[in-house]
């Protein structure tokens, strides 16, 4: 049996966003005192956004230095920035058109651009953020996860879950009929820390097969999330913690 991951179980989807902007405040603030900035790669989907509206309003948006913050995202879907489907639009929306945030500081995945391109450009912009060598370390990588244990958008059987060497790839999701650009698990387990934001009945079964089965992540990808030097740690709903064994 795999260790288990540091859970926190919250009894509102509420709780639960405000649980990970203490969080997301807490690391900023120390990435910050002790680098000078905080880089923070954004989760997309629909259940990070109450978080992203809970740290752009008081008291938590005056809690952090938005001049030396850099935000990125984990993936993008392969849409232009104002369409409806897109996670820069969602994360803009719902946070970064109400903090004071300098627009060169907010590095999006071109999901206008063809898919290949858009990866090579997101790749090379992370090269030219971190440095050209060493894989980028993100002070702190933000998550979800799917009901089929997809993260990001790394989903059950894609290549891009093996990929050892690129930092950013682009793939087309069968079942979903579009292509994706996305974080690679190297870079994403070169992470200082990574923290899953999952909420709802729907992915009680999954969570528990990611957090208590055996290691799949073929199948169940959100396993294959193991920071090498740093910590994951999971903020969930009281809906989605309920098949997990009681703590
Ligand atoms: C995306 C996300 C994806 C998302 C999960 C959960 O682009 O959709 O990166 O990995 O986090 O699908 O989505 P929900 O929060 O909408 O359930």
């Amino acid at each position: 049996m795999r260790a288990r991951a540091e859970v926190r179980v919250f009894e509102t989807r509420a709780a639960l966003a405000r649980g990970v902007v203490e969080c997301v405040v807490r690391v900023a603030q120390t990435a910050v005192a002790t680098q000078g900035r905080f880089t923070w790669a954004l989760a997309g989907g629909s259940t990070p956004e109450a978080a992203y509206r809970c740290l752009a309003a008081p008291p938590f948006a005056s809690q952090i230095p938005w001049e030396k913050v850099h935000v990125f995202w984990g993936d993008e879907r392969c849409v232009p920035p104002g369409h409806p489907d897109s996670n820069y639009r969602m994360a803009r929306r719902a946070l970064l058109d109400h903090v004071p945030i300098p627009s060169a500081n907010v590095h999006r995945i071109p999901g206008e651009r063809p898919p290949q391109a858009a990866a090579l450009a997101y790749e090379g912009e992370l090269r030219r953020l971190f440095g050209r060598s060493a894989l980028p370390r993100f002070d702190l990588i933000l998550l979800g996860m799917g009901p089929d244990g997809h993260t990001a958008s790394l989903f059950p059987g894609v290549a891009a879950l093996q990929e050892t060497q690129s930092w950013v790839v682009e793939q087309f999701v069968e079942h979903l009929d579009a292509r994706r650009v996305t974080l690679t698990p190297p870079v994403i387990n070169a992470a200082t820390g990574v923290v899953f934001i999952v909420a709802g009945a729907g992915k009680a079964a999954r969570l528990r097969d990611v957090l208590e089965g055996p290691y799949l992540p073929d199948l169940l990808p959100a396993q294959v999330v193991s920071p090498v030097s740093g910590e994951v740690r999971w903020f969930i709903d009281a809906d989605a913690a309920a098949e997990l064994r009681p703590l």
